[in-house]
């Protein structure tokens, strides 16, 4: 029996696709390369294609054995989601309705979901617990939503089995350096700054520095990329062993600012990594950490590389050995 997994050659599909594969696991990769990266890819089976396209569907799972699917492929920035909100509804919404309706067609009743912190919007309460109100505040949020919700009335009319794993902010590479980060263009936090720190920009642009916390710039919860792919592998035993559906937040419970993160990779590589203030960042709540008690007592979910240190130095050895992403590597191919 084969898992697909779409999107398994972006950042968080390329870790969970190594760390299903370290547990023995089938694993077959559906990607359109549009944000992926082929050298990202560990499985055998690697598929180009599109999650739309409904006859490479029907043949996937006409000829593979699928058991279930982890869905990553989607688009996943707040800004850009806000410029072009029809973009995201027909790759996240659209394509999901593509994918879940050949799933039942097909029989396969059992999916893991990439789904976000940005479904909650302006938090109401720190840290946030899934059973929290659901008021997006950007569309890419709204769609992720709207996927969630087709699941759940998917499982009621049709006996899908589901898990959402909502990340708050992924960050960090695989410890073996052979998988990273790699976003063009980049626009999270930790790799700009560690793009600063190899000189290939020359400072950080820190979006406020009077928002209401200790030292006024934002704070976040940041989740190594290994361990939320412990957590799909965790969902995908859950299912098989309990066929429970259910929404988990995956964060570490502990927040950093934005000054704390450029204070820790300043440390660790060496280097001064200028900043400046700049304006606000439109849709930026100050504080964002997740309850993920949910995740660790109902998964099983175990952390393996929580603390701050740990997730700028994999991401630092990534940066370090791929100074241009995967790029390199795409050029001696
Ligand atoms: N930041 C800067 N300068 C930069 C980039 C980021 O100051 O050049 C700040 C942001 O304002 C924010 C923090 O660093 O306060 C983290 O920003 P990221 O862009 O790394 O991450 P976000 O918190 O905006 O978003 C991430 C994911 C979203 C997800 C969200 C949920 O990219 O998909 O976490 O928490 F919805």
């Amino acid at each position: 029996m084969a898992i697909l997994v779409t999107g398994g050659a972006g950042y968080i599909g390329s870790h969970t696709v190594s760390e299903l594969l370290d547990h023995g696991e089938e694993v077959i990769v559906l990607d359109n390369l549009e944000k992926g990266h082929r050298e990202a890819v560990l499985a055998q089976t690697f598929i180009h294609g599109d999650v739309r396209d409904r006859e490479l569907l029907d043949q996937i799972f006409r000829r593979y054995d699928v058991e279930a699917v982890v869905h990553f492929a989607a688009y996943s920035l707040v800004g850009d989601s806000m410029k072009d909100p029809l973009a995201y509804y027909d790759n996240n919404v659209a394509a999901a309705q593509i994918l879940l309706t050949k799933m039942i067609e097909h029989g396969v009743k059992r999916i893991v979901f990439s789904s976000t912190a940005a479904t909650y919007g302006e938090p109401r309460q720190i840290p946030i617990q899934e059973t929290d109100a659901t008021e997006p505040t950007n569309a890419y949020g709204e769609t992720k939503l709207a996927i969630e919700k087709m699941m759940k009335w998917c499982e009621q009319a049709y006996g899908l089995r589901f898990i959402s794993l909502r990340y708050f902010n992924a960050a960090g590479a695989h410890p073996d350096g052979h998988i990273g980060e790699d976003h063009d263009p980049e626009t999270h936090l930790i790799p700009i700054v560690l793009q600063v720190a190899l000189g290939q920009r020359e400072a950080l642009s820190i979006f406020g520095d009077d928002y209401p916390t200790e030292d006024g710039t934002c704070i976040r919860d940041y989740v190594h990329v290994m361990d939320l792919a412990q957590a799909h592998r965790l969902a995908l035993e859950k299912l098989r062993e309990t066929g429970k559906s259910g929404i988990y937040n995956l964060g570490s419970g502990t927040g950093f600012s934005v000054k704390q993160v450029v204070e820790r990779a300043r440390e660790i590589t060496g280097h001064p990594i200028p900043t400046r203030v700049a304006p606000h960042r439109p849709g930026d709540p100050a504080v964002l950490i997740a309850s993920s008690q949910k995740a660790r007592e109902e998964l099983g979910w175990r952390p393996q590389f929580e603390d701050l240190d740990t997730i700028i130095t994999t991401a630092w050895a990534w940066h370090r050995s791929h100074p241009n992403g995967y790029r390199k590597e795409e050029m001696r191919g």
